[in-house]
């Protein structure tokens, strides 16, 4: 059975660093719905926090929780909003589940902006680390084609997160009408 759009849950993707959590936590605010962060709560699950997740369970480990946390949530849950760890919607079956139950939001950035954001998110990303900035570039492009498939784009260059999430709020309205 469909779920009525205005019940749908509203997923962020978008690459490490773009605003995720922030812009989640300001939109479930403005629409009076309840937030939630899948890597807070895969880190309330384990314990401890994303990088010594990787380092004692491994990444393999890491995505298989991650896919099964936010597939169950597509799945049994409605009106809330989500924010996706970066690399979650990579597997084929996060993206499923996001897109046919869910109005997925990718927030969007340009490279040459991301970039300027590295310094301060390395140290909590594991997945940045041990890279050349080449090979970063490479990763975000790459990972720009699997955010591609999704319901609306947000361009967020040069915007805080209060903007980006009115312009959220707003279209989102808009898709409810
Ligand atoms: C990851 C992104 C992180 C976190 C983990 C892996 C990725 O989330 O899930 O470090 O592979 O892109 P953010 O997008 O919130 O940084």
């Amino acid at each position: 059975s469909e779920i009525p759009i205005r019940e749908k849950n509203i997923v962020l993707i978008g690459f490490m660093g773009v605003g995720k959590t922030t812009v989640g936590q300001l939109v479930a605010k403005k629409l009076y719905r309840d937030f939630i962060d899948i890597d807070k709560e895969i880190e309330k699950i384990y314990g401890m926090p994303i990088t010594e997740i990787f380092k004692k369970v491994g990444e393999a480990e890491f995505r298989r929780v991650e896919k099964e946390f936010i597939v169950n949530i597509c799945n049994h849950q409605t009106l809330k909003i989500i924010s996706l760890g970066g690399g979650a919607y990579l597997q084929e079956e996060v993206r499923k589940a996001c897109l046919s139950k869910c109005i997925v939001y990718f927030l969007d950035l340009s490279w040459e902006s991301w970039k300027e954001r590295l310094p301060l998110i390395i140290d909590s990303r594991p997945v940045l680390q041990n890279k050349t900035l080449h090979e970063i570039e490479d990763l975000f492009f790459k990972r720009r084609r699997a955010y591609s498939l999704h319901n609306s784009k947000i361009s967020t260059n040069n915007m805080d997160a209060e903007t980006i999430a009115n312009n959220i709020v707003e279209s989102i309205k808009f898709a409810w009408d």
